[in-house]
């Protein structure tokens, strides 16, 4: 078996590039077939370098020329290997010119230059130009660009790339020709170009200092319908980046471009942001309440990059997050302002800690855990992860929390002031934040350096005659690969005192706690263990704490039932509300997968189903809240709570568990079903999606009980349905329910689903999806899916619609006991290995948690992976992450 591992690259060994490229002149003869690029660079020696060689990338090109300063430079003077091309003995000032040739149809890497139904795009970040000309592909190689742009006039009519169109025209062979120019300096991973047959919606728009932009939204032509919020929200980002941060649009010229064919979410290439397809169209047919919200946040998310990513960039990939996390924050805040409300401020924030805490956690925990910043890499496409992204945001939001709203703008607009126009990295910002705030942020550093997620564990005790009320508070944190101890993080904890009635106490405390929002302080704990103290406590209080999850920790209280009832239905803190109903469930949850595991009958207390029997009924609270205490914590959540995973055990008790509530508040959620229906013009404001997803929830509940009448309520539905957050939810109920009856409507609407939308791929991979996930979706259903003619591997929303959505949300199929699920996993991995080893490596995480199985499922998942490693031609993007999965 091989688990070596190729060549790791280290943050410590950074060293400076030789030479730095002035300006890039780069003409592309576009041809699906073979293309050919033409570059000229100005080069200047970098007389902080050690190396002396002229030091450039290539990857799966053709070289046909290369000149130096005007002479052609024979095999002899240059050596190319292992994709580096160096030069030695270069004067000091150099032009080089470059001529390579790239076959961009058969590129289904989906990075470099390629093509996506007929159209060219392209995808650098990370190290996608380097397949499409020689360079030194490194983030800390900032230069301006000038792009030329030559194709066939009738099939790619339009012709686009960064920054300003400075001239086009006719080539009179057919073909035509667009000039651009970046009057930014920028790194290579942000170059970009599109040249394809497409049409956009556009629009003028002003900035607030007067200046007008012209803002595009690009798409096939039958998509133009779909294109109206993207472009809203485009409006919106620019707006808030002004408001909340004084930050202006740079260009005259904002693009946003859709393809159907791409790695991730999308790119913020320099004024022409490419977008995955799925984050752009939308209209009410086609698009749920989540894909426009999402779709809001990742414009924003792209936008915002323009100053945190593009003006402020990473000096080498270790600092991803530099600009991951701290636009990701961005985009939060932003989601969180558009809905504006309180409520819905915590609605947003409980949704991110759910996906934090389900899946990077999960990360944290397992072999593929790394640092923030990390310290090695073997692909830098595998550390595209959500502890890049989302634990960066949540170390990012620790910052505002320690400093406040206003320090963090201060901090912000010192970080732009020192920085802007270079390449950083995490350690600059957190400078600039200690800085204008004048606080040391030293211990800090460690939420960057040290992998894994810390455990903070609280005791209390009250004095009744002193009137004192302490709180210790102690942090561990468990062992990750590579880093065997660890030492004491700095932790914001917001907490908050309630009294019997469940109101917030006014609170006392001279241990080292700054004020956050009334009736509640910000305890930092920076030692191993700390006692804080309160005093003028006149009752025994009910402690509510990490307030508005203030820290990415596990939190480990003793509380009580009574104590999490009067925490959820009275603190202030909304999104500890939703905390309480979580570990009520939870600890149920946890005991119920015992019981089942060990075949024993499952029980439930009607206290818990009271508790949310007053939340469903209490129309004070807003119905997206509703939902979310409503909805149980996952399968995935619950096999986070033990140390060996029982897929089938827990499956049986979160429905189980499921069915007692559906049974238990039945009335009630009928009446919610009923009470929240929006038979208005379709909006997806947080009002009316709100209202849909309790609705929809309710709807999924009332169908454990799938008999006749309720089986018509979601046939009804789906039928009448005017959008398609109803139409996907009423399948999807129907797909989950267990009687025969429903499982005849499912059939049924499928095919009807599919019939409607067979001309829209986005809606027909939430139909793969659905039945990727749904219970009764076996390994040989899969298989049956997999032969259906709209399948295919190569298209990664395709892919993950189906497979990943097996892999990854189907737990109790995917881990069936004899294997089939790995084994099929394995095949998957190896045929996508062939394609697209980015969209591969990625699924080979499904199995990375293999430990947590029982020795039985072990020995299968270890078979599933040792066929992955021992087969032919792995990419180094699978390898690494099959070599670390098995790594002792
Ligand atoms: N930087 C992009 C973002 O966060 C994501 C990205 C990185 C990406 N590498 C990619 C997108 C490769 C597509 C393909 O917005
Ligand atoms: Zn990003």
């Amino acid at each position: 078996m091989r688990t070596d591992l190729p060549q790791a690259i280290y943050r410590k060994d950074y060293t400076a590039p030789s030479f730095l490229v002035d300006t890039v002149d780069i003409g592309f003869d576009l041809d699906p077939i073979t293309t050919r690029v033409a570059t000229r660079l100005t080069m200047t020696r970098n007389p902080d370098s050690v190396n002396q060689n002229i030091v450039l990338n290539g990857e799966a090109l053709e070289l046909v020329q290369l000149r130096m300063n005007g002479k052609l430079l024979t095999k002899r003077g240059y050596t190319l290997q292992g994709g580096i091309l160096q030069i030695p003995d270069a004067p000091d000032q150099v032009v080089l010119e470059i001529e390579t040739l790239t076959h961009p149809e058969k590129n289904t890497s989906l990075m470099g230059l390629y093509v996506s139904n007929g159209n060219f795009f392209t995808q650098c970040e990370a190290e996608g130009f380097r397949k499409i000309t020689f360079f030194p592909d490194r983030p800390d190689v900032m230069a301006k660009y000038t792009v030329m742009l030559r194709a066939d006039k009738k099939k790619y009519p339009v012709l686009l790339s960064n920054g300003n169109l400075v001239e086009q025209g006719d080539l009179g062979d057919g073909r035509h020709y667009a000039k651009w120019e970046d009057p930014f300096k920028k790194p290579s991973y942000l170059f970009a170009l599109v040249a394809a047959k497409l049409v956009c919606q556009e629009e003028t728009y002003q900035l607030k200092s007067g200046r007008k932009v012209l803002l595009q939204v690009w798409v096939e032509k039958g998509n133009l319908d779909k294109t109206q919020h993207a472009m809203e929200s485009l409006k919106h980002s620019i707006r808030w980046d002004e408001e909340r941060f004084g930050l202006e649009l740079d260009l005259d010229r904002f693009m946003i471009v859709a393809v159907g064919d791409f790695n991730m979410g999308a790119m913020e290439n320099k004024g022409l942001n490419i977008f995955n397809t799925k984050f752009v169209l939308a209209n009410p047919r086609i698009a749920t309440d989540v894909d426009y919200a999402n779709i809001e946040s990742v414009v924003g998310h792209e936008y915002f990059h323009n100053w945190t990513g593009n003006r402020v960039t990473c000096r080498d990939w270790f600092q991803l997050s530099l600009k991951e996390g701290l636009t990701v924050f961005r985009d939060q805040e932003f989601s969180a302002d558009m809905v504006g409300t309180a409520s819905g401020r915590a609605v947003k924030r409980i949704e991110d800690v759910r996906l934090l805490r389900q899946v990077q956690f999960a990360e944290d925990a397992g072999p593929m855990a790394h640092p923030v910043r990390p310290d090695s890499y073997v692909e830098i496409n595998n550390f595209y992860t959500v502890t890049i992204y989302e634990k960066g945001a949540e170390v990012v939001r620790m910052v505002q929390t320690l400093v406040g709203r206003d320090g963090f703008r201060k901090g912000m607009d010192l970080y732009f002031a020192r920085h802007d126009g270079q390449a950083v990295e995490c350690d600059d910002f957190r400078a600039a934040m200690a800085d204008a705030n004048r606080r040391n942020l030293k211990q800090f550093e460690r939420w960057y350096s040290q992998a894994g997620t810390p455990q903070v564990k609280a005791e209390t005790s009250y004095d009744p005659l002193a009137k004192t009320f302490e709180i210790t508070l102690s942090q561990t944190c468990a062992a990750t690969p590579g880093q065997a101890k660890k030492l004491p993080f700095h932790i914001p904890v917001a907490v908050g005192l309630l009294d019997a009635e469940g109101k917030d106490l006014v609170l006392h405390c001279d241990d080292g706690a700054s004020a956050g929002v009334a009736g509640t302080l910000v305890l930092e704990l920076t030692k191993a263990k700390q006692t804080f103290r309160f005093t003028q406590v006149n009752e025994q209080p009910v402690p509510s704490l990490l307030r508005d999850f203030s820290a990415p920790v596990v939190l480990e209280y003793d509380y009580s039932d009574a104590e999490l009832a009067l925490l959820l239905a009275h603190d202030s803190d909304p999104f500890n509300r939703w905390e309480a109903s979580q570990r009520l469930a939870m600890r149920r949850l946890v005991k119920l997968t015992d019981a089942a595991r060990n075949n024993e009958q499952l029980t439930l207390d009607p206290m818990f189903i009271d508790a949310l029997r007053g939340v469903l009924m209490d129309d004070t609270l807003d119905p997206a809240f509703r939902e979310l205490v409503l909805t149980l914590p996952s399968e995935a959540m619950v096999a986070e709570q033990f140390s060996v995973v029982d897929s089938q055990a827990i499956h049986a008790a979160r429905q189980f568990m499921r069915g007692m509530v559906a049974q238990g508040l039945r009335t009630e959620l009928l009446n919610a079903y009923e009470t929240n229906l929006t038979p208005d013009a379709y909006s997806p404001d947080a009002e009316a999606s709100g209202k849909r997803g309790l609705k929809n929830l309710a709807l999924s509940y009332l169908l454990e009980w799938a008999d006749e009448s309720t089986c018509q309520l979601a046939l009804a539905q789906f039928d009448t349905a005017h959008n398609m957050t109803d139409r996907q939810a009423a399948l999807s109920a129907l797909l989950n329910a267990e009687s025969k009856a429903a499982t005849k409507a499912a059939s049924k609407s499928l095919k009807r689903f599919y019939k409607d939308f067979k001309n829209e791929p986005l809606v027909i991979d939430k139909w793969f999806m659905l039945q990727g996930m749904a219970h009764a979706t076996d390994v040989a259903a899969m298989r049956a899916l997999m032969t259906h003619p709209a399948f295919t591997l190569k298209n990664p929303n395709r892919a993950r619609s189906l497979i990943f959505s097996f892999c990854n949300a189907n737990p109790a199929r995917f881990h069936a006991a004899d294997g089939s699920g790995y084994a099929f996993w394995a095949e998957q991995v190896i045929a996508l290995n062939a394609i697209n080893p980015q969209v591969a490596a990625r699924l080979v995480r499904s199995l990375d948690r293999w430990r947590k199985y029982a020795p039985k499922a072990q020995e299968l998942m270890l078979l599933a992976l040792q066929k992955v490693a021992n087969s032919k031609k792995l990419s180094k993007d699978v390898q690494e992450v099959v070599s670390k999965s098995l790594a002792a």
